[in-house]
């Protein structure tokens, strides 16, 4: 089995701006689509620094959320971040391989949600992991995955040679055995591991200017290429001087006043029969 890497890297900037997209335009709606009562058991796949584990975590006052995340450092960066939780939530951050789950014999087929979100499209083998959600939750308990399909992303008016960039980098996604557009597959994946689909849907971040958030949104964009800048160049998908060209142009269109953005991350969620 091939391991999943993980292009983006895990520098402070990177972090900081993944925190700040998610807080502005990903998580409130996210948490909106879940539905959540307030007592679920969750089990959340990839959970990264676990802000967004938290935020589930606050949402389920009377249950508790249980995060799986293999990379050491944002392991103890979830952890440390949820000591300073003064709410104190019942959120747990474990070190684990989703390819590979290590769970108590009396957890699987005890959870109330299996969540992941932003993990399908950074594993080779995504209906693994969902085959593993559809084990870890009770009869009648939810699975539900969040993730990109690349193709979604619109830009007006196009920045100079933006889309030849934004190709290169979404073939940096299938040369790792990755797919890229692994958002569309979200509700045949739950059938193919076993899930009854219930719902089918999209959580929309796009913009323009003249919007508070635009800036945010353009720089998470610019930030989402930059990270994987290292990446597209050693695989000699771009030419170096033409990737600073085209990032110079995308950096004057976020400043037009008619600069308009649209993306959108492809949410679905099935039932464990
Ligand atoms: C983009 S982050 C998403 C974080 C969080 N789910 C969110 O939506 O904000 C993806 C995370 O999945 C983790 N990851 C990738 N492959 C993994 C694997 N095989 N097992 C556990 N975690 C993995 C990465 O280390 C990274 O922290």
């Amino acid at each position: 089995m091939s391991e999943s890497v993980y292009i983006h890297g895990t520098s402070e900037e990177e972090q900081r701006r993944l925190s700040l997209m998610n807080d502005v335009l990903l998580n409130p709606a996210s948490i909106r689509e879940m539905a959540l009562r307030g007592d679920e058991s969750i089990l959340d796949f990839g959970a990264g620094l676990g802000q967004f584990t938290r935020l589930m975590a606050h949402a389920v006052p009377r249950g508790r959320v249980v995060g799986i995340e293999r990379n050491e450092e944002q392991l103890a960066g979830a952890r440390k971040l949820a000591e300073a939780d003064a709410e104190k939530v019942r959120v747990e951050f474990r070190s684990g391989d989703v390819l590979d789950l290590r769970l108590g014999d009396r957890e699987w087929g005890s959870f109330d949600l299996a969540h992941a979100r932003f993990l399908l499209e950074h594993v080779p083998d995504p209906l693994r992991v969902v085959k593993t959600m559809v084990r870890a939750v009770r009869p009648g308990g939810r699975i539900i995955l969040a993730d990109d399909d690349h193709d979604v992303l619109r830009l007006w008016p196009e920045p100079p040679g933006f889309n030849d960039l934004w190709n290169a980098y979404i073939r940096t996604y299938d040369r790792i055995g990755n797919d890229p557009y692994v958002g569309r597959r979200l509700v045949s994946l739950l059938h193919e591991a076993g899930a009854v689909p219930r719902r089918n849907t999209w959580i929309f971040f796009g913009g323009c200017a003249g919007m508070e958030i635009f800036e945010v949104l353009a720089a998470n964009m610019a930030g989402v290429i930059r990270t994987a800048r290292e990446t597209i160049l050693g695989m000699s998908l771009f030419e170096r001087d033409a990737f600073e060209t085209v990032m110079r142009g995308y950096e004057r269109w976020a400043k037009r006043p008619d600069a308009a953005l649209w993306f959108a991350v492809a949410w679905a969620e099935g039932t464990r029969p």
